[in-house]
């Protein structure tokens, strides 16, 4: 097997045989202290640019899903460029404020609010509650004041299917997201008559990940005619949310996707097919992994290499632990080796040593040979990575650092041995 082309990425790029994150050698990046996380914060900007480009039909708000990735560094530049945000639990929006994000800019749909959160968020001011259960209309119409209305929006299930992976399809009805649109309607003259609530919004999202607009396309379409029925049952409806969804690429030999700038085309054409597009509603929209994904890599190190059972096991100090995604959904992020190398490859699984055997991060993927101490960077980390990462097996986060240009910035230190039972009694 020779040496693999790895589809570009738009930050980490061979040069001088090295792989660099825009001007800086992966190789200056590394430690002896476990896996880093890299970002590239041009490659943010970026993302973030294309998709407002892409929603420049309409006025809209690009309300980042924080679950993507959390940081508060990449959060703060995002809301500086103009990004809101969408988040799921009181963590994140106190994340989300602590970052710069205005309260204004802010949506909060999640499948399960408790008590708490809901005083909290009525009380904070958010651009938007997205209500998807009856008990959440209850409690907020008590957390409402007449003076200080809650703005709030309906999230339906619009019944569409993604395409994708069935744990990133969130849009059928055979799913716990949203509310059926017949229950959603039940709830209008209730909430057009409250005096503590004011239904501004409707929203959905129908999966992550999407390799067609044509899905996004029909769900915007189902959720403006709601609008529509919301507008004529005297609501004061300012937006309409489709949810989240553009796809990016993990560096596989995938088919390309198509690019962001038909993602916006297919609300547009979801909008006008509901005969809605002059009903002057604001476009929100919740990108979480087009905005960061290619943009973060996790540097790891080989440990050792061995073959066994007729397969080739590189194991190295990254893992499940870091990035779940491999073994929770087979995931497919492209390994590719920090040093540049053009001999002889063969496949191989990179595992981690977490004592699981699926705790894999590729497997049966081109590599060349290696040996204890060399680097691999794996593709297309930059969402769900940090995230989703836990301390099992006792191992202590691994760092994040942010590139910019020829700076590098440590935006988050690694987790050390004693946090693993700071909160914890002997
Ligand atoms: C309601 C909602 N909005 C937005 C997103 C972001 O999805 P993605 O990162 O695929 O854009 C999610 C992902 O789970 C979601 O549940």
């Amino acid at each position: 097997m020779t040496a693999v082309h790895f589809p570009p990425s738009t930050a980490f790029h061979y040069r001088n045989g090295i792989l660099h994150c825009d001007d800086v050698p992966l190789t200056d990046l590394a430690d002896e202290g476990g896996p880093t996380w890299v970002y590239s914060a041009r490659v943010v900007d970026q993302a973030y640019a294309a998709v407002d480009q892409a929603m420049s039909f309409a006025p809209h708000l690009i309300a980042y899903a924080v679950k993507a990735n959390g940081n508060l560094a990449i959060l703060a530049r995002l809301a500086k460029a103009g990004a809101g945000a969408d988040i799921v639990s009181e963590g994140e929006l106190r994340r989300a404020l602590r970052a710069g994000v205005p309260a204004d800019r802010i949506v909060w749909s999640g499948v399960g609010k408790r008590d708490r959160e809901l005083r909290v968020a009525a009380g904070a001011g958010l651009r938007a509650i997205h209500i998807e259960c009856i008990e959440e209309l209850d409690l907020l119409e008590r957390f409402g004041s007449p003076d200080a209305p809650v703005r709030v929006a309906l999230r339906i299930n619009p019944d569409v299917d993604s395409g994708s992976h069935p744990y990133l399809s969130t849009g059928l009805h055979s799913t716990k997201f949203g509310l059926e649109v017949a229950v959603a309607r039940s709830l209008l003259p209730r909430l057009v008559q409250s005096r503590t609530l004011r239904l501004e919004g409707v929203a959905c999202h129908v999966g992550s990940q999407l390799d067609s607009p044509v899905p996004l396309r029909e769900a915007t379409r189902l959720l403006a005619l709601f609008a529509r029925e919301c507008l004529d049952a005297g609501a004061p409806l300012r937006s309409i949310d489709p949810g989240g969804g553009w796809p990016m690429s993990y560096g596989a030999e995938e088919t390309p996707f198509p690019p962001h700038q038909a993602f916006g085309a297919a609300i547009a054409a979801g909008i006008a097919d509901a005969g809605m597009s002059d009903a002057g509603l604001e476009v929100v929209t919740e990108p979480g992994r087009a905005l960061v994904g290619d943009a973060g890599i996790l540097l790891v190190r080989v440990l050792a290499e061995k073959h066994q059972g007729g397969r080739r096991f590189v194991i190295v100090d990254g893992a499940m632990t870091e990035l779940v995604r491999p073994a929770l959904y087979g995931a497919h992020h492209a390994v590719m080796p920090v040093r540049e190398h053009l001999g002889e490859w063969s496949a191989a699984d990179v595992v981690g040593p977490v004592c699981e055997s699926g705790d894999f991060l590729a497997r049966g993927r081109p590599l060349p040979a290696v040996k204890r101490g060399d680097l691999l960077a794996i593709r297309g980390a930059g969402a769900y990575g940090r995230e989703m990462s836990s301390t099992y097996n006792g191992r202590p986060a691994a760092r994040e650092i942010l590139v910019d240009g020829k700076k590098t910035r440590m935006v988050r230190r690694r987790g050390t041995i004693s946090s693993l039972w700071a909160l914890e009694e002997p």
